[in-house]
């Protein structure tokens, strides 16, 4: 079969011959549909996400739409294996995988799923989110970003702040629920009085910056806030803007601020399985706006160099 195979971490998947796998117990042989290429892949297929073990060669992806001999359309998520989606057939366990409806769009699942499950399981697994509260949403011009907003929203969220960088993603998220704005670009004062103004009282940050636009978004919220008594959930689930946060200690002092993280490893397995149907019913019910680019997996080396894409998912077919 073929397959994007990662041979070097240097250098990105190559589309060439791989073997086909043979199914062991409690596997299930699928002909790959759809596989999104998510931030999560590109770390997977150079070596730098937290759970590389450094195996190679390696085929990339996370996640996919397939179709196995038994004739179900599944969405899956594959354990950390150096067999990944992104190939004409892989094995999946069905036991991580739901059965779509028959004319479910292999693409936009296999587009949304990533994104929109980080702030689903952030909200109703690392706190207890309760309808009527408000959000602000920490880099909302990317995918994982815009996805917030419909969960936030399908979540019962009274308010929710957009911020992000660039300024015409930013300008289309009212139309997907952000129910105000905030540009993170331009004069770093004027970024923070308008993020003390818009966002000072939320009750949940959902943060897919971290870095030094986190530190800075923290103080302006904490030093805004009218009750510094009223809890504040700042949920770290990505890192676009750096891997480390100069969070100052009066922060946590100054105001009933916990900060949890939300990924592989802060919850568990069995807990992120647990959310999948919901959200698929979601997404399958076109109930999310999806922004999707899919392309063959042959051109898997042309769209790795391509990075403009920020603000759709690429999705990769390797069988169509
Ligand atoms: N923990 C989880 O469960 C989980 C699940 C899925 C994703 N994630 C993580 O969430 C993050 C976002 O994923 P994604 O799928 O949304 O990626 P994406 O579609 O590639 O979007 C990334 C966005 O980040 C923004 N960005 C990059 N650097 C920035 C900076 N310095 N300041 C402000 N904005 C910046 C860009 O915004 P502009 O367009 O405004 O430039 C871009 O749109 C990634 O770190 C990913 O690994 C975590």
């Amino acid at each position: 079969m073929y397959a994007a195979v990662v041979t070097s971490f240097d250098s990105a998947p190559r589309y060439q011959e791989f073997p086909t796998p043979e199914a062991g117990a409690g596997e299930l042989l699928v002909d790959v549909i759809a596989a999104g290429l998510h931030p999560r892949v590109r770390s997977q297929a150079d070596g730098s996400h937290y759970t590389s073990t450094d195996e190679l060669p390696l085929v990339p992806g996370i996640d996919g739409v397939g179709r196995g001999a038994d004739g179900l359309l599944r969405y899956f998520i594959l354990p950390d294996t150096t067999l990944g989606a992104m190939a004409e057939q892989t094995l999946i366990d069905p036991r991580r995988s739901i059965v779509l409806p028959e004319g479910s769009d292999p693409v936009a699942v296999a587009a949304a799923m990533n994104p929109a499950m980080s702030s689903w399981v952030a909200l109703r697994r690392r706190i207890s989110f309760q309808a009527g509260q408000s959000v602000l949403v920490l880099g909302a011009t990317g995918n994982a970003g815009r996805m917030a907003l419909h969960v936030a929203k399908a979540l019962g969220a009274a308010q929710i702040v957009a911020a992000g960088r660039n300024a015409a993603r930013l300008a289309a998220l009212p139309a997907l629920g952000a129910t105000a704005t905030v540009q993170l670009d331009g004069d770093p004062d004027a970024v923070a009085e308008n993020l003390g103004r818009a966002a000072a009282d939320v009750d949940v940050v959902i943060d897919y910056l971290w870095g030094a636009p986190t530190a800075a978004a923290m103080v302006s919220v904490i030093t805004g806030r009218a009750d510094r008594g009223k809890p504040l959930s700042w949920i770290e689930v990505g890192s676009v803007a750096g891997p480390a946060a100069a969070i100052p200690s009066a922060a946590l002092r100054a105001a009933r601020l916990q900060i949890v993280g939300s990924g592989q490893g802060s919850v568990a397995a069995r807990d992120f399985l647990a959310e999948l149907p919901e959200l698929v019913r979601a997404i399958t019910a076109g109930a999310f706006v999806v922004d999707a680019r899919p392309v063959p997996l042959a051109e898997v080396e042309r769209v790795w160099a391509d990075v403009s894409d920020a603000g759709q998912r690429t999705v990769l077919l390797p069988n169509g």
